[in-house]
Parts: structure tokens; C-alpha cells; sequence
């Protein structure tokens, strides 16, 4: 078990974890083999497709439903009138309920926003379905629509007035700060909204036994759909199981309990056969969460030497009328540098849209494009190196709350992203650099990020014959973490990586939250660590008990190794005895982690399926990034190509380099696709290029070379495994990197994304 915990050394054999391992999920993703939610067949199965609103705000008046009525194959047809009063009232996910958004179709003839659901139509294929969708006509009465900022009707609220716990931050006197600085950068940053787009739809199917429900649906929150679907129909939660396999992407979608699946259970009930609901990718846009715009209004001032006297960031995030759910993300920021003066100020815009959620790095990707493109600008007006100004305002206590870090290879990451990357053939003067008729510009900007773990519980099992099982209700997003539970467990159990079974994505299993903010690996990897030493402990308690094999030795010594448990003098028996000794075929446990400091009712929170992630502690628990672009843009032209991408990640301790690489370089194009790409274009309060066709994602073939390094981070004090996860980590940042390098290439100063070829003309 050592080898699990952070002091621990990998040795021998069993030195399995921060080895580089394929996925073991891998193989059948790739050759078609795996079966994804939709694609389960059952018998009598129906198909559903979506009636979505037309317009953004009203009332529906009338349904005409004769034509769809009388289409082939149409088993039924679900409106308003039908479900109204069936599907009962859930909060969001943040306020203490289940749902990603508290919306609910069907539920009422208002119309809360464009692309809402307002009808369900079952068909006995899903062509039939879409067929007869197509034929339903709804009358409307319209009403006026607050689409985003600065609309007639868009109300703004303070976070603080609308979050319980959000406080704005209030330290020294950056208006003081700004008035004697030697130097000031004021600026307002923007960020567009962005749909997540996984390949695989946000698909759903319900299927009934009597009073039983089963979902099949790709989530990452498993826990949360089960107990908020009970809560919306009724239903004594024992009575609803929750299946999400293996899933399709989901960037932060995919979260907590979602609209439809309600609509589609009821459906199936009604009908006396399962259902299954495989939107169109257009509806996706509106049916589930999006990445929502943001403002920044960004003060930052700093002496002649650069060292920052002041900063204020006050920050605008659009959500709905009807959640709680905005993006804090000014606590990052605010923390991230020296700074004797710092004030926040976060503000909620509520319009007529669905509530937005998480996407990969919710707060980090807007708050610090802003915060450092600023600091850029500020190293440009100071004729400063941009990492020179960062190392002269890197600190190793948060300038807020006075805490350390845990950890803060912020300069580390800066120094061996540089070196990677070349900077030092940087001409520091914006537009000297030049390749034919490119302008070539180098930028950099930070990547961090908060480590968050929560609780999570697994069974454990070992068996006489050396296999190994782990199971719980956490999924396999495409993180790899099937395969980091099985490095764990081999590890700690000594046995071989393919000989450990991995069953995850049921709510069946043993509880565990959502698979989010980067804290799969830091929970799960804590609670297998827990259930390894369960295990250890029993049978080396049972094999030193008097008269069995290793009597007299002390329990503590034994060790799970290489198909044996061997105590420190080298003595030992095989598993199959160790085992045997307890019960013939193997033993199993139940572990149950609570991370330290967390609320007594942590567990119960888990298993009632709410939220519990923390982040708390006596320290800043953060890990760190630096971002390095070089970009191209065209002197005639303007187009604009990433040459390379380099980033350096500190991240605690890796435990598959191989996986983390992987999910570093997916992040970190996906950032170049926040940089240059992405956005979804409103058209009034509906969304103009809801499709693959035209709002653009960035592939492999966007960037010439992305490489990412790993430093190295020995952090005793994050967390007794010394993980800190880097799920999210990857993105961060790339966006401010680029927009530094276009500075660098062409002196112009983008600062609202994505930057387009126009803004260079
Ligand atoms: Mo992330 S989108 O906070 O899981």
C-alpha cells in the first residue's frame, strides 16, 4: 500500500502507478465495440424527437397536431396538457437540488426561452418521430425577449445577492493604488458564449419494470439524475436505477439531472414501452448547458519596477431568470499575484436563455484571458519581458486571505515552458518578427487552477485467484480513470494491471459524485488508496493471527506484493492462503473516503446525490500552467495560423503520464478553438450557427506542433496522495497566450474573442 501514498516509492513489480499505461477502455472505443447509451436496443422500443420553441418568450396559445397525428408510425404525442402537474419542481444542482437547469418542459404553456422543449412526439422509429415533430404547428403570443448584456429587461444582480456564500473582495485601496501607480492598465475584456458539442448527443432512454425505472443516459453525474428523477415523478429513489456507460465527450455538459429525461420517463409510462430520445445536434444548443458570455472591466496598476500596486476586476456573467447558477471566478484571479490592493466586483446579468452550466475550466478560461491580457499589456507599457513582470509578482502566499500555497511552481512552469519553447529568440519590440510575409509573434499567459476533491465510496474485492475488482457509480468520461483504477489496484493489491476488473457508470454501485472540476482522480484515487489498506489490514491481521503463517509478525509490516502477502523479513504467503483464511474465494470492502475537513454529513450528501466538492484547508490548494503560443498572421491577408503551442504543467503527482499528456494536448487545442473559433452568434435571443457546420471547432490539424511538459510538483500538503488532477488545466490560458501573441505579431491588441481574420484588416 506505500506505493500509493506520496512518500511512497514505486518499487519492484508493483510499481504500477506513474508508469505510462494505454487506456484499457481504449481498444474498444476505437474499433466500435463499446455501447453508448443509445445505442442499447430493447424490445418494443420507441423513439422521441423534439418540438423546440420558436420564439424566446410568451405563451403557447394553440397546438395544431392534426397533421402529426395522422403521420405513419406516430405512438404518441406529449404536450403541456399532458404533463403539467406530473413533473414536480427540482432546484438547481448549486441550490441544494439536482438540476442543471431548474426549466421545466412540458410543465406550463410559458415559454421561458428559444429552443425550450414544448413538445414530445414518440414514434415507432426515430425517423417516424422526427417525421411527424416536423408536422406539429404551435401558436404563440409573443412577448418582449432580454437576449444578453445591455438589453431592455436584462436584470443585473451582485453575486452576493444572488449566491449565498459569494463574497466580492475588498483589500487595501486600489482606487489609492491607481491614482500614485507609475503604470496602468485599463481595459474591458470579453468572452463569447460556447456550446460544448461532444460528439455523442445529449441522449436519454427510459425504460419501466412495473414501478421500477431504468435510465440509460450519458452523464457525469449519475447520482444526481437518479435522485433528482425521483424527486421530479415521485418516485422512492430505490426505485430508479441510472446507466451511463461509457460517454461521448461532454466538456462540462452532460451535468446533473437534465431537462428531458423527465418528459421522456413520463412518456414511456404512458405508452407501456421504452423510450429512447437522441436529439438533434441543433437542439443540443438549447436543450442543456452552454458556456455563457462574460465582460471584464480590469484595473491593474504597478510601480516603475512593475511590481502591481492595484487591481480590480469586476466581472459580468450572463445566466437565466430562473437559476442561481453564475461563474465566480474573481476569487482566482484576485489571488494569482502579489498585490497589496485588490477589489472585486461580480455581477450577474439574468436574460431570456436556458441557465448555462460548466464548460472545461468554467471561471479560469474568461477570468484569466482577461486578467492576463492585462498583464501583458502592462509588460508591454513598461517595455518589461512578460515573464520577467510575472516572476516580479509571483507569490508564495495568496495575497487575499495570507494563506501559503500548498505548492507553487507557477515560475517553474514559466521556466521550463520557455526553454521548451525557444522564448529567448523573442524580439521583445510587437511586429519585428517576421517570416516571409508572416508576422510571427510569441505570447505567454498562466494557467491555474483550484484542486477540489470530494467524497467518494468503492467496493473493493480480491480474489483467492489473483484478480481484482474495483466498482462504483463514478463514469469514464474519457479521462482514463478505468484505467488509473486498475494501475491503483494492482498496485496496492500486487497484482497484475489485467487482471483488475473495473465497473463504473451504475447507480448500483457504490456512490460517488460528479465526475468534475477536476476531482475524479483526486477522490477516486484517495478512496481506492483507502480500500486497499482494508484489505491489506484484514488479511494481514488474519495471516498474523496465532497459528496461522505468519504468527508473530507485526500486522503493520505486511505488504501486497506480487501475488503474495510478505511481511518486512521477507516471509510470506500466497494470496490464495492469505485469502483463504477468511473466506475461500476472496474478501471485499467497502471504502468510504471523506476528505479531511469535510462536513460530518459528507457521505450522506454524496449518497442523497448533491454536489460536495471542497477545496478548503489551511492552504491555497492550486495547480499551475504556463501557456506558450506562437502564431502567424498574415501581413496581407490577416489570416491568422498557430504555429505552435507549448505548455508546462505542474500538477502534483502524475500518476499515468501517458493519460495526462494526452489530456494536456487535447486541452490545450481545444484552447486554441477558445482563442481563434469558437462562438455561438445570438439572433435575438435564439442562437444564429446552432451546428458543426458553423460554429467551428478546432481538430489536430489547427496547430503545426502542441507540445505539453510536466514538472515536477512534490506537494505534501495537497492531499495524502499529492494529486492534484489536470482535467481542466490544460485549456487555461491558451486563449490569453494566443491574443499576447497576435499582440506580439501585429502590435494590435485583441480583446474580445474568438479573434477573427476581420480584426486583423
Ligand atoms: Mo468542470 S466543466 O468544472 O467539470
Amino acid at each position: 500500500m506505500k506505493g500509493l501514498t506520496n512518500g511512497g516509492t514505486n518499487e519492484g513489480s508493483d510499481g504500477v502507478l506513474g508508469r505510462p499505461q494505454a487506456r484499457i477502455e481504449g481498444r474498444a472505443k476505437v474499433t466500435g465495440t463499446a455501447i453508448y447509451a443509445s445505442d442499447r436496443r430493447a424490445d418494443g422500443l420507441a423513439h422521441a424527437a423534439l418540438v423546440t420553441s420558436t420564439i424566446a418568450r410568451g405563451r403557447i396559445r394553440a397546438f395544431d397536431l392534426a397533421a402529426a397525428e395522422a403521420a405513419p408510425d406516430v405512438l404518441g404525442i406529449f404536450t403541456h396538457r399532458d404533463f403539467a402537474g406530473a413533473i414536480a419542481p427540482v432546484p438547481h444542482l448549486m441550490a441544494g437540488g439536482y438540476a442543471n437547469s431548474s426549466h421545466r418542459p412540458l410543465g406550463s404553456d410559458r415559454v421561458a426561452y428559444a429552443g425550450q422543449i414544448v413538445a414530445l412526439v414518440v414514434g415507432r422509429t426515430p425517423e417516424a418521430a422526427a417525421r411527424a415533430a416536423a408536422l406539429v404547428r404551435v401558436r404563440y403570443a409573443l412577448e418582449p425577449a432580454a437576449a444578453t448584456f445591455d438589453d431592455p429587461g436584462a436584470e443585473t444582480v451582485r453575486l452576493a445577492d444572488l449566491k449565498a456564500h459569494h463574497e466580492d473582495i475588498a483589500t487595501g485601496d486600489p482606487d489609492a493604488a491607481w491614482a500614485a501607480a507609475a503604470a496602468r492598465v485599463e481595459a474591458r475584456y470579453a468572452t463569447p458564449i460556447q456550446h460544448h458539442n461532444p460528439i455523442e448527443l445529449f441522449t436519454t432512454c427510459c425504460a419501466w419494470d412495473g414501478d421500477r425505472l431504468t435510465v440509460y443516459e450519458p452523464s457525469r453525474f449519475i447520482g444526481a439524475v437518479r435522485h433528482g428523477l425521483a424527486a421530479q415523478l415521485g418516485l422512492d429513489p430505490d426505485k430508479v436505477r441510472v446507466v451511463s456507460g461509457p460517454i461521448g465527450g461532454h466538456f462540462g455538459s452532460k451535468f446533473a439531472l437534465s431537462q428531458y429525461t423527465a418528459p421522456v420517463a413520463l412518456a414511456a409510462r404512458r405508452l407501456g414501452r421504452p423510450v429512447s430520445l437522441v436529439p438533434t445536434r441543433r437542439q443540443c444548443f438549447t436543450i442543456a448547458n452552454y458556456r455563457p458570455e462574460t465582460r471584464h472591466d480590469i484595473r491593474l496598476c504597478a510601480d516603475r519596477d512593475g511590481r502591481f500596486t492595484g487591481l480590480v476586476h469586476a466581472a459580468e456573467v450572463v445566466t437565466s431568470r430562473f437559476d442561481p447558477f453564475a461563474m465566480e471566478g474573481a476569487d482566482v484571479t484576485a489571488s494569482l499575484y502579489a498585490c497589496p490592493a485588490i477589489r472585486t466586483e461580480e455581477r450577474a446579468v439574468r436574460v431570456d436563455r436556458n441557465t448555462p452550466g460548466p464548460m472545461r475550466a468554467p471561471p479560469e478560461v474568461p477570468y484569466l484571458f482577461a486578467l492576463e491580457s492585462a498583464v501583458d499589456e502592462m509588460a508591454a507599457q513598461l517595455g518589461l519581458d512578460p515573464i520577467d513582470l510575472r516572476r516580479r509578482n509571483d507569490t508564495a502566499r495568496d495575497p487575499v486571505s495570507g494563506k501559503p500555497f500548498s505548492s507553487r511552481p507557477l515560475m517553474a512552469c514559466f521556466d521550463a515552458g520557455a526553454a521548451a519553447f525557444g522564448w529567448a529568440r523573442r524580439a521583445p519590440r510587437p511586429g519585428s518578427m517576421r517570416e516571409g510575409a508572416w508576422r510571427v509573434g510569441l505570447g505567454c499567459a498562466a494557467s491555474v487552477r483550484p484542486v477540489k476533491i470530494a467524497a467518494a465510496t468503492l467496493r473493493l474485492r480480491l480474489s483467492a485467484d489473483g484478480g481484482a475488482e474495483v466498482a462504483c457509480a463514478h463514469h469514464e468520461i474519457g479521462n482514463g480513470i478505468t484505467t488509473l483504477l486498475a494501475m491503483g489496484a494492482a498496485e496496492g493489491l500486487g497484482v497484475p494491471v489485467e487482471r483488475v476488473r473495473v465497473e463504473l457508470g451504475d447507480t448500483a454501485l457504490p456512490a460517488a459524485g460528479l465526475s468534475g472540476g477536476s476531482s475524479t482522480t483526486t477522490s477516486l484515487m484517495s478512496a481506492l488508496a483507502l480500500g486497499c489498506e482494508q484489505l491489506r489490514a484484514r488479511l494481514a491481521r488474519e495471516a498474523t493471527a496465532p497459528g496461522r503463517p505468519l504468527a508473530g509478525r507485526d500486522p503493520a509490516g505486511l505488504r501486497l506484493t506480487g501475488g503474495r502477502l510478505v511481511a518486512a523479513d521477507g516471509s510470506g504467503l500466497p494470496l490464495a492462503e492469505a485469502v483463504a483464511g477468511i473466506d475461500g474465494a476472496g474478501v471485499e470492502t467497502l471504502a468510504a473516503f471523506v476528505p479531511p475537513g469535510s462536513a460530518p454529513d459528507a457521505l450522506e450528501v454524496l449518497r442523497a446525490g448533491h454536489i460536495g466538492l471542497s477545496t478548503g484547508g489551511d492552504a491555497l490548494k492550486w495547480a499551475f500552467g504556463a501557456q506558450f503560443a506562437e502564431v502567424h498572421v498574415h501581413a496581407e491577408t490577416g489570416e491568422i495560423r498557430v504555429a505552435r503551442l507549448t505548455g508546462a504543467f505542474a500538477a502534483g503527482r502524475i500518476l499515468n503520464p501517458l493519460t495526462a499528456r494526452s489530456q494536456l494536448l487535447g486541452g490545450m487545442i481545444w484552447g486554441l478553438g477558445s482563442a481563434l473559433l469558437e462562438e455561438t452568434v445570438l439572433d435575438g435571443a435564439a442562437y444564429r450557427n446552432p451546428d458543426l457546420a458553423e460554429y467551428l471547432v478546432p481538430t489536430a490539424m489547427d496547430v503545426d506542433a502542441v507540445e505539453a511538459l510536466l514538472v515536477p510538483d512534490p506537494d505534501e500538503a495537497v492531499n495524502p496522495l499529492g494529486v492534484k488532477g489536470l482535467g481542466e488545466l490544460g485549456v487555461i490560458g491558451v486563449n490569453a497566450a494566443i491574443a499576447n501573441a497576435v499582440h506580439h505579431a501585429t502590435g494590435r491588441r485583441i480583446r474580445a474573442l474568438p479573434i477573427r481574420i476581420e480584426a486583423m484588416l
